[in-house]
């Protein structure tokens, strides 16, 4: 079921964006050889915790898990495509690419988020795929409008990225978000014009490009969590929550 949010409702998840991509933001900061991926996660987790707010991931289950998520922020380096569990052993060095993925609950509502950004000075390619995601999240909001459908946002993200000749991982999607993290509607990030549920105003969404430099095809680790590439190339992988309106769509993970 799709949960439409009330004007109240919105005003609490746009403060609660606003909040999470500062946090996300100065975290990214901190990113530099040398650091460990736990170090990202507790500075993170602080930020949070300084404002009053929850880290929406920390013992999150989603269904089908068979442990809670053990951290505030998801870390994923290089062929890692989500879910990466921070670790102290985990130090990041020049030239990996690193996909930070943050939940935060204020006042009860949910926002999600997610960047991908260089350590050091990375490769062209590695660049060149980064773009095209953070690029591929763009167009997917660009055609979030309310009378569009679910199918639309997939539509217009593969299209763009055919150009590209990356792989389009489809076992993981947008979602709807809000009164918890993950609520209908599933958001893939391919699909048909014109088809899936519509769009209306009210609606709040998590649209998540993954994107992969090889394969589109991924394995779940032993540890339960994190997705990395079958191929072992690169991931790359960017969110926003935004919210449907009677005009354009708005980016509620924002400074
Ligand atoms: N942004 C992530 C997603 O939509 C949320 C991960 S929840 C966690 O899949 F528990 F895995 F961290
Ligand atoms: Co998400």
């Amino acid at each position: 079921m799709i949960i439409i949010k009330t004007p109240e409702e919105i005003e609490i998840l746009r403060e609660g964006g606003k909040r999470l991509a500062f946090v996300l933001h100065k975290t990214a900061e901190r990113v530099a050889p040398g650091i460990s991926t736990w170090e990202l996660n507790k500075y993170a987790e602080g930020l949070i915790r300084e404002m009053g707010d929850y880290p929406a991931f920390l013992n999150y289950r989603p269904e089908g898990a068979t442990s809670p998520y053990p951290a505030s922020l998801c870390v994923s380096v290089n062929d890692e495509v989500v879910h990466g569990i921070p670790n102290k052993n985990r130090i990041l060095e020049a030239g990996d690419i690193v996909s930070l993925d943050l939940g935060l609950k204020h006042k009860n509502l949910f926002t999600d988020m997610a960047i991908t950004v260089g350590v050091g000075e990375v490769s062209s390619g590695s660049l060149k795929l980064i773009e095209t995601t953070r690029k591929a999240l763009e167009i997917g909001i660009s055609v979030a409008y309310s009378g569009n459908k679910i199918g639309d946002i997939g539509n217009a993200i593969e299209n763009f990225v055919r150009k590209h000749k990356h792989g389009i991982v489809e076992v993981l999607a947008g979602h709807g978000v809000g009164k918890a993290i993950h609520e209908d509607p599933f958001i893939p990030n391919f699909g048909k014009a014109g088809t899936g549920a519509k769009l209306v105003p009210g609606m709040v969404i998590a649209i998540e490009p993954m994107l992969n430099m090889g394969t589109k095809n991924v394995n779940l680790n032993r540890d339960g969590w994190t997705f990395r590439t079958a191929d072992h190339k690169k991931s790359a992988h960017f969110e926003h929550t935004i919210l449907i309106t009677d005009g354009e769509p708005e980016i509620l993970t924002k400074i």
